[in-house]
Parts: structure tokens; C-alpha cells; sequence
């Protein structure tokens, strides 16, 4: 691993004072990719494709990656074309030096794209904080993992780190993962290999675009869970599954879901909504039935964002006035004075938030 020094070297202390952060880290990645006096890097040490369209990226981190716990997402930033990017990505922790990074090619995605497609060995990548809240339970009621998709990543740092940690042998688990197609399908022979191995962990695959194909989730996979009053139960999916997943899954004792894509709740909604903006004191009208997020973007406003999936907080602002409307479930909020995430909210009436 290299790395600099936990304690920074006089030299480094009186370069960094003489030509600044920036061009201190710019001579030091010189010498070494993963050297910073500040920044969390990542070099690509390895790369497989783990399914179609999917890639996994085996990563070396430097001294200033924060790993997250199993079942958390990190801000992935990279350069494509000499501009910026971030995108969240669940990552697996290897060991102390290494995590894997997997990601499936989107359409239109450019960070998605330039991951699987361009990016190669030796290549840099730079992380932020940790968050997410799907975390391994401190209790021993069953765990119900459902994931679609991509939402298969945080689930397989959860089994992984179930195993690690000798819980899979206590606790009833039950992952259940929804994909097109066979070829789709990640982390498959992992996980049925964990399941040979602990008999209270039980793996499905179900593949709604093969011959004969499974059902979408739907509540006759509900009959087949014993005692979901006592289960704790995680999703991960697009936001149509996980808006299914609520709507199944009250009875649970616990719930816990993610969304990695807006699937847009069909809008009829057609004109534009004013909205004003306190702390830049502008008035922008962006159109109904849309992320404000996209909509103040598009009128060359750049708030503070992160994920654009509802997860890291990073949009969220005051709503001081104005009612809105929750993207991934529909949900309306007319309350003065609330948090609002701007990422996956549409403007219902003119709004007054502060940006
Ligand atoms: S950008 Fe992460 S919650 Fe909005």
C-alpha cells in the first residue's frame, strides 16, 4: 500500500504552505497516484466483468478512505472529459486496503458508462463520506433482504459481512433478488456458495424476462415468510420496487428501503411553478412534474447534491413555504418549514426554499 505517512512531514507541511493544497497534491500523485495531503483515492488494481453490462472494480485505497459499514454508499467522483462527476455506489470492503466496486452500464450514464467501459488499471478514483442507513441489526429477529438490479450491491457487503462476523449461522436470512435475465444475475455463485455452507440463510433468484419467467414481487411471496411482524426487512431496487416493497411490506417490524433510479411516477402535469430562492434572492420557474433539483439545474442554478436518489441528505434544504410532491412514492407535503430533498421532490404550488 502506498500511502503518505500518517503524520505529515515538515517538507510536506512547508510545500503545502509554499505552493498550496492543490498543487501539493499535484506534485505528490506525481510521484505516487494515491498520494494526497487531504483527498480519499482509489486506484483500479483490477477489473472483471461480473454479469452483463456489469463490471467489478477491485480498488486500492489510500490512508484517507473512510470505509463505510456493510450495507452504506459512497460518493464515487470522477473525471470524464475534464469535468467532475459523482455518483453513490455501494462498495464491498476486501480488506484493510482493498473494496470492490461493482456497476452496471445505464443508458445515458456517464459516470455508469466511463466505469465500465473506459476506465482501465492504474486509473484514480476519489471518494466521500460514507452514509446509508441499511446497517446490520444489532437483534436477532429474521432479515428479509430484497433487492432488484443493482440494489444486489449492498445486500452482498450485508451477507458477506454476516458471514464474517459468524451471524449467519444464528439468524434467519432470506435474500431474495429480482433480474431480468440469467445473465444479470450477480454475485449468484457467491451467495449460493454461502448458502451451502450456513443453512439459515437462503438465497432466490427470480427472472422475470426468462422462459418460463417469475413473477415481478408481488404479495404471494409475502405467504412464504414466516412471521413478518418479526422480521426486519431491507430493500434495494429501482424505486418502482421499492415502492411495491412499502406497500407489501408494512407488517414488518422493521423497514428499511433504498432507491437507486427514479422510475417518474407518470405525470399529467403540464406549466411551470415559481420558485423563490432566499438565500440567492432569485425567482426561477421550473416545470411541474420534475425533480426541482433538474428543474433549478436546468436554469443554470447548481444546488448541492449528492446521490440524486433520496439518500445522502446533501440536497436537502428548508421548504419554507409551498407544497411538493415526493417522486418515488407520491407522497405530498404541505407543511411550512420542512426538509425538503430537492433530488426527489417536484414543485406542486410556487415554493419559497432556502437556496
Ligand atoms: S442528492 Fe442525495 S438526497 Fe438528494
Amino acid at each position: 500500500m502506498h500511502a503518505i505517512a500518517k503524520q505529515k512531514s515538515p517538507i510536506n507541511s512547508i510545500f503545502e504552505m509554499v505552493v498550496g493544497r492543490h498543487h501539493t497534491n499535484f506534485w505528490l500523485q506525481k510521484i505516487n497516484p494515491l498520494w494526497s495531503i487531504h483527498q480519499a483515492l482509489g486506484k483500479i488494481i483490477e477489473k472483471n466483468q461480473s454479469a452483463q453490462d456489469t463490471i467489478s472494480l477491485t480498488i486500492e485505497v489510500n490512508r484517507h478512505f473512510k470505509m463505510g459499514q456493510a450495507g452504506q454508499h459512497h460518493p464515487v467522483i470522477v473525471e470524464v472529459n475534464g469535468r467532475r462527476y459523482e455518483r453513490t455506489y455501494s462498495l464491498t470492503q476486501l480488506d484493510a486496503h482493498r473494496v470492490l466496486l461493482t456497476v452496471k452500464k445505464v443508458a445515458e450514464g456517464i459516470v455508469s458508462q466511463w466505469l465500465t467501459e473506459t476506465a482501465q488499471i492504474g486509473d484514480v478514483l476519489e471518494f466521500g463520506q460514507p452514509y446509508g442507513e441499511m446497517l446490520i441489526p444489532k437483534t436477532e429477529q429474521p432479515l428479509v433482504l430484497l433487492a432488484a438490479g443493482s440494489g444486489i450491491t449492498p445486500m452482498y457487503s450485508l451477507v458477506k459481512k454476516l458471514a464474517e462476523l459468524g451471524h449467519l449461522g444464528q439468524k434467519s436470512v432470506w435474500l431474495m433478488y429480482w433480474v431480468k435475465k440469467n445473465q444479470d444475475a450477480v454475485f449468484k455463485m457467491r451467495f449460493e456458495t454461502i448458502a451451502e455452507q450456513y443453512p439459515s440463510f437462503k438465497f432466490d433468484v427470480f427472472y422475470t424476462q426468462e422462459n418460463p419467467s417469475d413473477a415481478r414481487l408481488n404479495a404471494e411471496y409475502l405467504d412464504q415468510i414466516q412471521s413478518l411482524e418479526k422480521s426486519i426487512v431491507y430493500v434495494c431496487g429501482p424505486s418502482g420496487f421499492v415502492t411495491t416493497a412499502e406497500q407489501l411490506f408494512k407488517k414488518a417490524q422493521q423497514f428499511k428501503s433504498e432507491a437507486f433510479s427514479l422510475t417518474p411516477i407518470i405525470s399529467e402535469e403540464t406549466g411551470f411553478i415559481n420558485v423563490t430562492l432566499t438565500q440567492s434572492n432569485k425567482v426561477v420557474a421550473i416545470p411541474k412534474g420534475q425533480s426541482i433539483l433538474l428543474g433549478l439545474e436546468q436554469q443554470n442554478i447548481k444546488p448541492q447534491h449528492g446521490c440524486r436518489m433520496g439518500i445522502c441528505n446533501k440536497c436537502a434544504c428548508n421548504k419554507a413555504q409551498g407544497s411538493t410532491k415526493n417522486l418515488v412514492n407520491g407522497q405530498e407535503n404541505m407543511e411550512p418549514n420542512n426538509l425538503l430533498r430537492i433530488c426527489v421532490n417536484s414543485a406542486q404550488t410556487d415554493l419559497v426554499i432556502d437556496i
